[in-house]
C-alpha cells in the first residue's frame, strides 16, 4: 500500500495528512506526545514579518460542533522562526510548509523571499488577512488583488506555492481559478469561516475582538463542497481543510478531489488524532485494496 504523494517539485509526502496552521504553534507540544516523523508534512503558525501579539483574550470559545477563534495571527515573526524552531522542526525529516502573511503586498513578497531557505519544502499563503493600505479589505477577496499578489511572491521565491482561500468573499471558484493562472502550485480549502458568539446574559459578545472564524466539524459539509466545486475547475492539487477529524473524512475529501488534508480544531481535543487517522487510512486502502492513495482522488461515482 502506498500512501505518498506529490503536491509539487521538492513537495513529496508519505500521506496526504498535515497538521492545519495555528492549531499546532510550531510543534513542540505535539512532539512530546507523539512522533511528529509520521506526518504527511508539518505547518507552523502564520508568521508575518516582525512578531505580533495577537488579540486580546477571550479569543477562543466553543460553538455546537466546532469553535470561534480571534487569535489575531500571534506570532513570534520570520526571523525568529528560522533561528529558533526551523532547526527543531528540520529534525523530523518531514516536509515542513510555511504558513506566512502579511499587511501590505511588500510584506508578502518580503516574508516569502526571507521563508526560501533549506529545509522549508513550500510556502502556504494565508490571504485572509486585510489589506491595511487598502482600506483593510483581505487580499483574498478580490481575485484581481488575490492574482497580483499571487504572482509577486511567485517571482520572489523558488518554493511552491500554496494558496489558502477564504471560504466567503468572492466566488471560491473564481478565486481558485485566479490563483492557478497567477502561478499558485497548489490551494489550501479552506480558512475559518466569519461568525460571533454572544453572552445573552451579559449581553456581550463572547470574544473580546467581538467576531472569529468557526472552524471544526460544522464547517465540514461546506468545505466538502467547495472542494468538489474547485475540484471540477482547477488543475493543481487541492490540499482539504474544514472539520476533518477521522479517516472517513479523509476519504471523502480525496473522494471530492482533494489530494491531501489539514487537521485543525480536531487536534485540540485530541492529539493523537492525527496517528489514529494516518492508521485508519492504511486500513481502509487494505480492506477496499487500494494500491495507491492517488487511486481515491477526485474518484466520486456518479
Ligand atoms: C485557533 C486557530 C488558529 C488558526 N490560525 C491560523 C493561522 O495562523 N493561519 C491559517 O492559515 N489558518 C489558521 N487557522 C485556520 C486553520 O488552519 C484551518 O484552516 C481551519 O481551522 C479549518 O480546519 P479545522 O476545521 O480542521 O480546524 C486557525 C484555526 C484555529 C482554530
Amino acid at each position: 500500500m502506498d500512501l505518498s504523494l506529490n503536491i509539487a517539485d521538492g513537495l513529496m509526502l508519505n500521506n496526504p495528512v498535515m497538521n492545519a496552521s495555528g492549531t499546532f504553534a510550531y510543534g513542540r507540544e505535539f512532539s512530546e506526545i507523539f512522533d511528529l516523523s509520521i506526518m504527511g508534512a508539518l505547518i507552523p503558525k502564520a508568521l508575518s514579518l516582525g512578531p505580533r501579539q495577537g488579540n486580546p483574550a477571550p479569543r477562543i470559545v466553543e460553538a455546537p460542533c466546532g469553535l470561534i477563534n480571534s487569535i489575531g495571527l500571534e506570532n513570534i515573526g520570520v526571523d525568529a522562526f528560522l533561528k529558533r524552531e526551523l532547526p527543531f522542526l528540520k529534525g523530523f525529516k518531514v516536509p515542513i510548509i510555511a504558513n506566512f502573511f502579511g499587511e501590505s503586498f511588500e510584506e508578502y513578497i518580503e516574508c516569502a523571499s526571507r521563508l526560501t531557505v533549506d529545509g522549508i519544502n513550500a510556502l502556504e499563503m494565508n490571504v485572509s488577512c486585510p489589506n491595511v493600505k487598502s482600506g483593510g479589505l483581505e487580499f483574498g477577496r478580490d481575485k484581481k488583488v488575490l492574482s497580483d499578489l499571487v504572482r509577486m511572491v511567485k517571482d520572489k521565491t523558488t518554493k511552491p506555492i500554496i494558496v489558502k482561500l477564504p471560504p466567503i468573499g468572492g466566488d471560491i471558484v473564481e478565486l481558485a481559478l485566479a490563483a492557478q493562472k497567477a502561478g499558485a502550485d497548489a490551494l489550501t480549502c479552506a480558512n475559518t469561516f466569519p461568525a460571533m458568539a454572544i453572552d445573552e446574559e451579559t449581553w456581550k459578545p463572547t470574544l473580546a475582538n467581538y467576531v472569529g472564524g468557526l472552524s471544526g466539524p460544522a464547517i465540514k459539509p461546506i468545505a466538502l463542497r467547495f472542494v468538489w466545486d474547485i475540484h471540477t475547475k482547477v488543475d493543481i492539487p487541492i490540499i482539504a481543510s474544514g472539520g476533518i477529524s477521522s479517516y472517513r473524512d479523509v476519504i471523502q475529501f480525496l473522494l471530492a478531489g482533494a489530494s491531501a488534508v489539514q487537521v485543525g480544531s480536531m487536534s485540540l481535543r485530541d492529539p493523537l488524532c492525527f496517528k489514529e487517522i494516518i492508521e485508519g487510512l492504511r486500513a481502509y486502502m487494505a480492506l477496499h485494496h487500494i494500491e495507491s492513495i492517488n487511486d481515491i482522488v477526485g474518484k466520486l461515482r456518479s
